[in-house]
Formats: structure tokens, sequence, C-alpha cells
């Protein structure tokens, strides 16, 4: 070869490993500005690697938590925190507070451990810090994705004003049951609603890391702990595996397509084994077919409940197996700083799978900028100057009244005249204990700053000579008592209108709080069917952290508001939406069931070889209809809007063509309102059984009276892919419907093909 020849020979061959070098660096982590920034780190790293014992490698999967403040029987009370820190035998903590306790951890990892490997400080913080917002269900009601971005925001700015770094959020269970209370720490039913607000949480939390404003976020429980069997908490699952990639998996697969940082793998079992010993999940497909380069840590003290499971004897076999099937950190659990060192001298586990986990830790901690400021995240001396902060406080407010559902408004009780009202009547025990506004998972909120229901109408009326009656009606448990129900009715009778404050009660609500039966407490409906009697303009407004069952009350009260628990300022966002300063915008991220005997129930229905209500016999109940209370979707406006001239650019479309579906809304009604415009799309013809419909896409629009506004929709055939029978996500020719709408049950049809 001659050296013009070598020349460009070698200029090829040069040129080639750059390309596939920027392709791998593009592939990896988004936040490494170059290759060569991410071979530093890398380098880095195993330098420090290779300095480490054993029993210090497995110290860096060993999450601890904070002095805990009640008695335990956690194993963690046999050890001493500050001595297992100087061993090196502690990577991270949970809930380790206040500030002082994190400077003095970090100093003594920092100093007297063997090679000085900073701490990560962990913590849940669900919907709020310091400023709560609605739970996270309710915010999921607003479908505005910039607002939800920004309570993550908001909420990691407070969280690291005291040192916390990484936050066990976002949880992306989804879940078509409601007896599961944990569905209000989501985004409700829907894999693609589900997916899109997953990834506004966890760039909201995450940015890009750089600020120490910035959390790591934490993608959880995966995978199916959505989906217990009975609505139980950490019952068992049954879901096959092509219902896990229907539903279960895509909010996963959307967080780490923004980067999340780690994902908590779930108590719960999938296909027979439990989420953090199931490599089908934590190895075929979180690191072979979805390439995560991020951690994995098990769920609180789960690892030692693998014996609970009875897959293995003992919790030496526990951490074998949780550790094989790539499960990394062990949260609290004790199971892998007690077992690990061991199966690693014994030959069981390489020590080379133990180092891609330690590394996988160190690079969080590299990417966090603790290696060089391990005190970078405590450098606010005055976090009292950051929580709470007039705008924080505005978006609480803001993102609450966008969360709440208006479910009924018959003869247009709501919006409250002011002009033609002259007492208000509150009446129900909601403003007895202000955590009904902050549900649990409150993190560091407090109640003395709530903004209760009197609270947030005297602010509202402060001009106005409106008189405000309030009596609480039951007992501050939620139970009857006789007396305050008296007191409400004497109120409720001098009253122009009434606001009647129902709720599940807080305590009622998050982990481990599985009902069997949803219908509103007796003693609630007995309040409101007593109240209405003597006054018929009764407004029912709910404070639940998941969809209640309330009959009576959708049948006889003729306006009825869903207002979850709306964080610190819901009494003022509930104020702006009875006065109608606020137009309610909110639309069902889950189906409200009619009775608890619908559940599971969801708007993802199949088809089934004998449709309801069409052909000789079809799915049916005798003793109800199919259709739930409320549908996905739903929720009414103060103003009316109409749907008309469905349209597509094309009825047909091959594979590489984009389709546009277009719709006119119009405002028909009296005042200004936002509507959330739903596309679902529905496959005619399938390789498998699949949903009438699928939610695909949805737009807010606002509209002033009277306006028209034409909405677009473009879908491809990425719209149109499913798990077929060969489970292969793909798209096949064939019929599609369109649906367009106000919600899963109420739309415009048309259809196209795929070529
Ligand atoms: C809990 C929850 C999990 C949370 C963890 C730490 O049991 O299941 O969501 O992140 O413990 O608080």
């Amino acid at each position: 070869m001659n050296l013009t020849s070598r020349l460009y020979f070698n200029f090829r061959v040069t040129a080639m490993l750059t390309v596939i070098l920027i392709l791998l660096s593009c592939n990896g982590k988004k936040r490494y500005e170059s290759e060569k920034k991410l071979t530093s780190v890398t380098l880095k790293i195993d330098s420090i690697l290779n300095k480490m014992t054993l029993i210090e490698k497995v110290g860096q999967l060993n999450m601890l938590r904070g002095k805990p403040t009640t008695p335990t029987n956690f194993k963690d009370a046999k050890y001493n925190l500050e001595e297992e820190i100087k061993k090196g035998r502690v990577g991270s903590f949970l809930n380790v507070h206040p500030m002082e306790d994190k400077i003095k951890y970090q100093k003594i990892a920092v100093e007297e451990s063997p090679n000085g490997i900073p701490l990560l400080f962990g913590i849940d913080i669900i919907h709020g810090f310091r400023t709560n917002f609605p739970v996270p269900l309710g915010e999921a009601a607003s479908w505005n994705l910039e607002l939800i971005e920004k309570s993550a925001k908001i909420a990691s700015t407070e969280g690291t004003a005291v040192g916390f770094m990484w936050n066990m959020a976002p949880m992306v269970d989804i879940s078509f049951d409601a007896r599961w209370e944990r569905v209000m720490e989501g985004a409700g039913e829907d894999p693609y609603l589900g997916s899109r607000i997953a990834e506004a949480r966890i760039k909201g939390f995450q940015g890009d890391l750089s600020s120490t404003e910035t959390m790591l976020a934490c993608a959880k429980h995966f995978a199916g702990y959505g989906q217990v069997m009975a609505g139980r908490d950490y019952n068992q699952t049954t879901i096959s595996k092509r219902f896990l990639h229907d539903y279960i998996l895509p909010p996963f697969q959307a967080s780490i397509d923004v980067d999340v940082a780690s994902l908590m793998s779930a108590f719960t079992d999938f296909d027979g084994v439990p989420g953090n010993m199931n490599s089908y999940l934590l190895k075929d497909i979180l690191r072979e077919r979805w390439d995560f380069e991020g951690i994995v840590i098990s769920d609180f003290n789960s690892l030692e409940e693998i014996v609970n499971w009875g897959t293995v004897d003992s919790e030496e076999k526990a951490a074998f197996k949780a550790f094989e099937a790539g499960t990394e950190v062990d949260m609290m659990g004790l199971v892998y700083i007690e077992n690990l060192e061991k199966l690693i001298q014994d030959g069981k586990i390489k020590e080379s799978s133990l180092n891609t986990a330690v590394k996988r830790v160190l690079k969080m901690k590299m990417d966090m900028g603790l290696f060089d400021g391990p005190y970078r995240y405590f450098k606010i001396k005055d976090p009292e100057k950051i929580w709470l902060q007039p705008q924080f406080l505005e978006h609480s407010r803001n993102i609450a009244r966008k969360s709440m559902v208006l479910l009924k408004n018959d003869s247009q009780l709501l919006p409250i005249s002011t002009n033609k009202t002259k007492t208000i009547a509150v009446i129900g025990p909601v403003d007895e204990d202000k955590r009904n506004f902050m549900a649990t998972w409150s993190a560091w909120g407090k109640e003395e700053n709530v903004v209760g229901v009197v609270d947030g109408l005297k602010n509202a009326l402060k001009e106005e000579t409106i008189e405000i009656l309030y009596e609480p009606g039951l007992n501050k448990d939620l139970s009857a008592n006789p007396e305050l129900l008296n007191r409400a009715i004497k109120a409720a009778k001098k009253a122009d209108v009434v606001v009647c404050t129902l709720t599940e009660g807080w305590r009622n609500s998050g982990e481990n709080t599985s009902l069997s039966d949803l219908n509103m407490p007796e003693p609630q409906v007995d309040l409101i069917r007593k109240i209405h009697e003597v006054n018929q303009s009764t407004i029912c407004v709910l404070f639940n952290g998941r969809p209640m069952i309330f009959p009576w009350i959708s049948e006889n009260i003729p306006a009825i508001l869903e207002a979850w628990m709306p964080g610190t300022k819901g009494g003022d966002a509930l104020a702006d939406i009875l006065l109608g300063k606020y137009n309610p915008s909110g639309k069902l991220p889950i189906t409200f069931p009619r009775n608890t005997g619908q559940i599971p129930i969801s708007y993802l229905q199949k088809k089934t070889g004998r449709p309801y209500k069409t052909g000789k016999n079809w799915t049916r109940y005798l003793d109800a209809p199919n259709e739930p209370a409320y549908a996905f979707g739903y929720g009414l406006s103060y103003t009316t809007f109409e749907y008309s001239d469905i349209r597509l650019s094309t009825e047909n479309i091959s594979e590489n063509d984009t389709l546009t579906a277009s719709i006119n809304i119009k405002n028909t009604g009296q005042l200004a309102g936002v509507e959330t415009v739903q596309l679902y799309i529905g496959d005619a013809v399938a390789t498998v059984t699949r949903p009438i419909k699928e939610l695909k896409g949805f737009q807010q629009v606002s509209l002033e009276p009277g306006e028209t506004k034409s909405i677009d929709f473009k879908i491809t055939k990425e719209h149109l892919k499913y798990w077929n029978t060969e489970m292969k996500y793909e798209a096949d020719p064939g019929t599609f419907i369109i649906h367009i709408g106000t919600n899963s049950d109420d739309f415009k049809k048309t259809i196209f093909k795929l070529q």
C-alpha cells in the first residue's frame, strides 16, 4: 500500500473510531458534554475503586437511615452509625436530619473513613418538601406538564436547602385499583399520561444535576406494584408479561429516556419472582434491552423480606439472589453489608460484578460533584429563607386549582355568586385537621402553613359583606357526633349556600392503607344528606387521595368538586374555584368506579368476544351498569365546549407518513375556560386482543366565550405500535379508529388506514 493510500486508510479508521466514540458517548449519560469528560470520570472512579477493600465496596451498597425517632426492631438498631461510616461500611443514608447530622456524618466519611468517599443523603419528597402541592394523583388531574415539572423543581430547591440529594420519587406505578391507596402517589391508570408526567417530574427534580438545587430522582417501584391482587398493599401480583409491557413498563422507559438516575425495585413479585430479585426485570429489560446505566435500589428493608416470600431460606441467599438479579443498593435491609463480603470470598459472586455496582454508585456521587465538594449541598445557612417563598406558594395555589375536577354542576350552583349570597356555611370535618390538605408523604410540610377552606373563603371575601359560618358536623376523627350534627344543620338553615367538605381522611391515604370498600364513610354521607334536607343549595367538595365511591351524593347533590388533598394553599385554590376566579379545568387521571365490585376498572377496556351493548349477549353485571361513576379524562367546566368537524389530512398513510387529525372546539358558554383535548386511537384488528382505545396525545386549549379553535394532532406509525404475538413492538397495516374529545367516553370518531 503506497503512502497516500496508507494515509487515507488511517484517516478513515480514525474517522470511524471517532464516530463510534461519539455515538457511544451519546448513548451514555446526556450530562457529559464530551467523551473526554466521561473518560476522565471513568479513570477517576477506577482509581478510587482500586484502593477500596472488599467491605468498603460493599459499604457503598449499604443505605442506612438517620437515627430512628421511635424504638425500632430493625437491624440498624444494633449498629453505631458513626462507627459504620468510619469503617467505610455505609454509602448513603435516608432521612438524616437535622443538617448538623448530615455535616457530621459527611465529615466522618470524608476525613476518617479509609478512602474518604462522600455519602449521599436521600429522602422521599413526593408532593413538595416544605411547600406542599396536591397529592401526585391530584396534580396529574391538571394534565399540565409544565406546572408538574415546576412542582418537582421547587421541591428539589426546598429539599436540597437542607442537604438532601437523592429523592425517592417519582412513583410511576400504573394502577386500575383505588383499593390500593398508593394510587395517590402516582399519575393514575394510563401509561401514556403516566409516562409524560414521569418525564416532567424527573426533569423537575434532576435538572442537569450541575446545580445544588437539583436532586437525583428515583423512578419507582419497578415493576408492577400497582397491580397488587385485591388492591391490598404488598400483596402478590398476577399480571402477564404482555400486561407488564403494555401498561406497566412505559413510564419506567420514559423515565430512563430522560436520564433518571435510579430506579427502586418493588416489594411485589412479578411472574412469581420478587421484584428485587427478578432478573427478567432488572437484567433482561433494564440493562440489556433498555441499557439503563443508573442505580437500582431496593425498597425499604425489602431484601430482608425476600425470606418472607419463601423464595430463599436465608438472608445470605437473599443477598445472593438479589445481587445477582441486579438490585445494587440495599435500603435499610442490612442484608448486603452482612452477607456480600463472604459471598464474594466464597466465590459465589464475582468481585467484578460488585465492582460494576460500586462504580455506578461512585459515578452518581461524581455526577453530584460530591468528590470535589462533599459539603456543596450544605451551604445554605438559613433554609427558612428558601422555603415557602411567595412564588412557591403561588405555584402551590395555581397547580392546586388546576388539579381540582368539577364532577357535577346542575342548575349552575357554581360558581357562587357573591352579589346574590349573604351567608355561606362551610360544613364538614376537613378543616379540623390540616393534614387533610397535606396528606401523607408531606415531607417537612407543616399544618401551620396550610390555608383551610374557611381561611381561603375569608381571604377571598375580605372585601365583601358575606358572612361565613363554620361547623365541622363530625368529630376530627371523622366519627359521628349528634351535637355537632345538630349545630351543622342549624348553620345550613341560615345559609344561602352550603360548602360541605368531606374526606377519606389523610390517615386513610398513602402506604399500607388499603380499603376493601371505597364507599365514603356513612357518617359523612349522613352529614351531607341531613344538610341537603334543609338546604338544597349544597356543594360537595371531596378531599381524597384516591377515587372514592359516593352514589347517593352523585345522585342528589347538585354540585360536586373533587379537590384531592390539595396542598399548602388548598383553601385559597378552592376559593378561587368556588367563587369563579378560576374556571375548573381538571380532568380525571383515573376512573372513578360506581361501586367497589367494578374494580379493577379502566377505560383501557378490551373489546371482548361479547362487547358491551352489542350482539346477542354482552359482558355486563346484573346489578350494575358497566360504566364507571366518572370516566378517565372526565371533568366539567363552568362553560361548555362543543367539538365539531373532526377531519384527517388523509385517509391512508404508509409507514413513513405523518397524518394530521384535526378538530374544532368552540366555547359555547359565557365564561373563558381551558379544555384538555384528548386523542385516543383504537386498532380495529391486531394479532392480540387490544383495548378499544388508548390515549395517544392531549393538548390544552384556552377559549374565550364564543371562540373556536382548531386543534391538530400529528400521528405516525409510532402511535400505532403494540406488543404483538411475537412480543415485538410493531404496527400492523390495517384500520385505526381516531377518537378526539373531552374524555374517554365523550368524543368524535373517524378512521384511517395504515397501508
Ligand atoms: C417505603 C415505600 C417507598 C419509599 C421507601 C423509603 O416503604 O414503599 O416508596 O421510597 O419506603 O421511604
